[in-house]
């Protein structure tokens, strides 16, 4: 039997992840950053994240904050002409939504115009002028709470957030704004399983957990993580259910080997002249210098 939905499944909207999560049907979200890994993606889960995660993932750079609206375009564009039945959200990079109103807008509405369905931001009780600006224009946004990876320099690393009583109230708080914003859904990253179980039980709109525990109405993880495709370290919630790097990296090698031995391309692999331009090409020799036909 299959495990893929049938390829002309509805597409996946933001009232039927909600209708999904009030079934008590889990959501999935995984991040793609071009056509491969939207096409790997697309059939297995309900929402694909392009997430500012491309710039430590595949870009090479050591957090989010490198990278910029013109990348993220790039990428949400390569992502988008796959057409994914997926809802599409798009990751609003690091000062694409803090220094105006008018830019902010102009940002997010340009990630509708390359075909996300929605877009997500960092940031709790700060944001919501600007969650309201976008939601007036008709732009879905996705909150994301806890450990924000924006703010690693604010937060001194990687942590887990809310482990404090104050912290911890602090997200409850900021995720009942977000959802009084009007926002559809929330990422919570890298906090407290408790935590994130008093979250999902108060709010009405979705949780999506990564680090947060098994509560949240559903859970996000980076594709690559998921297929052992990240080199170093791993936070725990990670869970990696294929060495993706090293079967790769095994199957390029007996390519690589192959060439070496001679023994790739077979003729299966190679194509053949017809008999008649056979014959013209076996017979060619090189003009000698001076001749004529040379010449001409
Ligand atoms: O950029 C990203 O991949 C993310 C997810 C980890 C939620 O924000």
């Amino acid at each position: 039997m299959s495990h893929l939905p049938p390829p002309d499944r509805p597409a996946t909207t933001i009232p039927l992840l909600q209708q999904w999560a009030r079934d008590s049907r889990r959501l999935v979200m995984t991040t793609a950053y071009d056509a491969v890994t939207a096409r790997l993606a697309d059939p297995i889960v309900d929402m694909i994240l392009v997430g500012d995660s491309v710039g430590n993932v595949c870009l090479g750079f050591d957090n989010t904050l490198p990278v910029s609206m013109a990348m993220m375009n790039h990428h949400l564009e390569a992502v988008a002409r796959t057409r994914p039945r997926a809802l599409l959200v798009a990751d609003m990079p690091y000062l694409s939504y803090h220094l105006s109103p008018e830019e902010t807008l102009r940002n997010a509405g340009g990630f509708l115009q390359r075909g996300a369905a929605a877009v997500k931001l960092e940031g709790g009780a700060k944001r919501l002028a600007i969650v309201r600006a976008l939601i007036d224009c008709e732009i879905p946004v996705m909150g994301h709470l806890g450990l924000t990876p924006q703010s690693v320099h604010a937060m001194g690393g990687f942590k887990v957030q809310g482990r404090g009583t104050h912290d911890a109230v602090q997200i409850l708080e900021d995720a009942h704004r977000l959802q009084e914003a009007g926002c559809f859904a929330l990422v919570l990253e890298g906090i407290p399983s408790e935590l994130a179980a008093k979250i999902t039980q108060t709010l009405s709109i979705p949780t999506i957990g990564i680090g947060a525990g098994p509560h949240c109405s559903g859970q996000v993880l980076v594709l690559h993580d998921v297929l052992g495709l990240t080199q170093g370290h791993r936070p725990k919630f990670v869970r990696t259910y294929v060495d993706g790097f090293d079967l790769l990296q095994q199957a390029l090698s007996h390519w690589a080997e192959d060439v070496r031995r001679s023994v790739f391309p077979s003729a299966a692999e190679s194509y053949s002249l017809p008999a008649a331009s056979q014959k013209a090409v076996c017979t060619w020799v090189k003009p000698q210098s001076g001749d004529q036909s040379e010449a001409r």
